[in-house]
């Protein structure tokens, strides 16, 4: 008031007045526009609520029943692109490129119609319209491979992705599973190798490939010669067209995709989620999202991640109920920068892997101190504003520090989920302060579809996955044998809920292993809950087992030390509950072992030392004395070994893809040895 009192009466120069004038204006307009704070919808100190049972709930959840859809226009997977189709008025769904062009769309009803030609080719070939019907899908994520899966659930099929990263022997072993007999696959490569197998004898069951990509004929005739028709994807879409069907939509309890996946033992194991599965936890996503961040036809997300796995595969169906779109990447990921500039998505789904990436990069290039001071201050301001759930990107800080980040992801980012492994906390801190979007994590596994907890929004904070999800709830379970007890609040994560899978394919004793009688599905990581309700993951259940006499016994611990001696290469510890000991499989080094003979006299070639009596005592006495310096009990030591000269290795089938132990496979594959060993200690 003195302020326009003064300015009134006082005579000031013209230019002074201009200035102050200015001023004035500039302060009301900023009074007026400065971002107001958004309070959270639920109090963040107290974000789950204990239900009955020892079991809990999202707070933002108002029933205790677990959600089944968020529209009940949308029940399955085939009503949900339906619904795309309607709410988007037939708008644009499934985007794809060349090399520097823009992005070319596939309408809603293109990939319907098309969707419906391919099912009815399906069915001219004889499948049969039920949910016990298999088709594989092997291609990388383009527009085929939607409408691959579309044609399925068109007529009440299931599709079964397959991708590379399995390995050859998986992708055998799941087309044996699943009797599959017809795959449809992206390039004449893949086609080959699928032949290949048939050729060999290896999966008999295969009868048709349709390619997406074009065929030469030598691929053609070469899949005659073993009853193998390989056709074009367009040709089976005409013969389609020609023999059309109706569609027979499948019921929500309906299977609708079998996902496998590979673990640490034995084959991969194929979860099998029904339409309700898949539904129920995109609808859990939307209500989490409700008043943070509602999709609408104007909304694109941008395909790279596989679409073989689940994250990426409900994120698909939370767009095409909205009538969004789909953008995919070129192929390559070394391209995504410029495939996000060109599509500009507004929902970008992805990997820690990635965001540590950008992260690093940000922080490399400010090199100069001064350069490192404003990067920090600019965070710590827009942090603050996070804080206060205030999310822009319009701010001075964002114009001087933060577009070209945000420009680098297209600059239209509003949604961001990271799934799929663990984010540490400065990273994820960096994230939401710099990007201007909502940033969420999420965790999951594949046997509750893909997610079963997600922050909850307007949470800045981190270390944390969020709370439970509307389609489940959550329980932690004592693992006595770990010292983690649910009293306390720790314990393996338990989930019950619409997500939930129906068991692995063709696998009642696996199945039996993770879903327990009253339906809990146990993980096997150990969580623990936060005084506000959040969840933590803590710890992941080791392979344990209880000897005769009742002790625990952890084997990878054991090998970890044993593998310290100078003769050993691998180490296979194995013990079981009608044993009161354990026994051990040793693959000596094949550099050290005959100096390591050689000092008690003992010489001779690799194989010959392997079978040696007194090189076996000596390695036993050795890894005794290792075992004991490092503090392990007496029932925790190996009573004898038994000395292998070939290695564990991926080809042999004793170690997984990522070099770990298949533990079962290799009981199994030294049972002679394994009993003899017993025999030879008389227990
Ligand atoms: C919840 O609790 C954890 C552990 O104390 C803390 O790190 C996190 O910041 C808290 N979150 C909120 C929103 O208070």
């Amino acid at each position: 008031m003195l302020f326009i009192f003064n300015f009134l009466f006082s005579p000031l120069p013209t230019p002074a007045l201009i200035c102050l004038l200015t001023f004035g204006a500039a302060v009301f307009w900023w009074l007026i526009n400065r971002p107001q704070p958004v309070f959270p919808l639920i109090n963040l100190n107290k974000q789950s609520v204990g239900i009955e049972g020892g079991a809990r709930k999202g707070a933002l959840q108002k029933s205790n029943e677990p959600v089944q859809y968020y529209f009940s226009d949308a029940r399955t997977m085939y009503e949900i692109f339906q619904r795309g189709l309607i709410v988007s008025d037939n708008g644009p769904c499934l985007g794809y490129r060349k090399p520097n062009q823009p992005y070319k769309w596939l309408s809603y009803k293109q990939v319907s119609d098309r969707a419906e030609y391919l099912g009815s080719y399906l069915l001219h070939k004889g499948h049969m319209a039920t949910p016990n019907n298999f088709v594989g899908i092997f291609a990388q994520n383009r527009p085929e491979w939607i409408i691959s899966e579309f044609a399925c659930y068109t007529y009440s099929m299931v599709a079964v992705p397959l991708y590379d990263t399995l390995g050859e022997e998986a992708i055998i072993y799941i087309i044996n599973k699943a009797n599959i007999v017809t795959v449809i696959c992206d390039t004449p490569q893949k086609a080959s190798v699928l032949l290949g197998n048939v050729e060999k004898g290896l999966t008999s069951s295969l009868k048709i490939i349709i390619l997406m990509d074009p065929l030469m004929d030598e691929l053609k005739l070469r899949g005659e010669k073993s009853g193998v028709e390989i056709l074009p994807m367009s040709e089976a879409e005409t013969v389609g067209k020609e023999n059309f069907r109706k569609p027979v939509p499948p019921s929500p309890e309906d299977l609708s995709i079998i996902c496998f996946t590979s673990g640490t033992t034995g084959d991969p194991k194929g979860a099998m989620l029904t339409h309700q599965n898949v539904v129920a936890n995109s609808a859990s996503f939307l209500y989490h999202l409700e008043e943070s961040f509602v999709p609408s036809p104007e909304d694109v997300s941008i395909s790279y991640l596989p679409l073989a796995h689940m994250f990426e595969r409900i994120v698909q169906a939370i767009v095409f109920c909205s009538g969004a779109k789909v953008g995919f990447f070129q192929g390559d990921i070394r391209l995504l920068p410029d495939d996000m500039k060109t599509l500009k998505p507004t929902i970008f789904p992805t990997v820690p892997r990635l965001l540590n990436r950008l992260y690093d990069k940000v922080q490399n290039e400010a090199k100069t101190p001064l350069k490192k001071l404003l990067l920090d201050l600019a965070l710590a301001h827009k942090f603050s504003e996070v804080k206060r759930g205030i999310i822009r990107k319009d701010s001075l800080w964002d114009k001087l520090i933060f577009k070209k980040i945000q420009e680098g992801l297209g600059g239209k980012v509003e949604l961001m989920v990271t799934g799929a492994a663990p984010i540490s906390s400065p990273v994820l801190t960096f994230l939401r302060a710099a990007l201007g979007c909502q940033v969420f994590e999420a965790y999951g596994q594949t046997e509750c579809t893909a997610g079963c907890t997600f922050t909850a929004p307007r949470d800045y904070t981190s270390g944390h996955v969020g709370i439970p999800l509307s389609c489940n709830h959550v329980k932690l379970e004592d693992v006595v044998e770990m010292n983690y007890f649910s009293a306390n609040n720790e314990g393996e994560i338990c989930i019950r809920g619409t997500n939930v899978f129906k068991g692995y394919l063709k696998d009642p004793e696996k199945t039996e292993e993770a879903l327990d009688k009253d339906g809990w599905l146990h993980t096997g990581d150990i969580g623990r809950w936060l005084q506000n309700g959040t969840l933590k993951i803590i710890d992941r259940k080791k392979n344990i087992f209880k000897l005769a006499q009742g002790e625990y016994i952890a084997p990878e611990k054991i090998e970890n030390v044993y593998i310290r001696s100078r003769a050993v290469a691998q180490m296979f510890v194995h013990g079981d509950s009608l044993r009161s000991s354990l026994v051990g499989i040793v693959v000596p080094d094949s550099d050290a072992l005959p100096s390591f003979a050689a000092k008690f006299g003992v010489q001779g070639s690799f194989e010959e030392l392997c079978k040696n009596q007194a090189v076996q005592e000596a390695i036993l006495e050795d890894l005794q004395k290792l075992g004991k310096e490092s503090g392990l009990k007496s029932f925790e030591q190996v009573k004898t070994i038994y000395l292998h000269p070939e290695p564990f290795s991926i080809e042999n089938g004793l170690l997984t893809p990522t070099l770990k132990a298949k533990r079962s496979d290799l009981s199994r594959y030294f049972r002679v040895q394994i009993d003899s060993l017993y025999q030879s200690i008389k227990e």
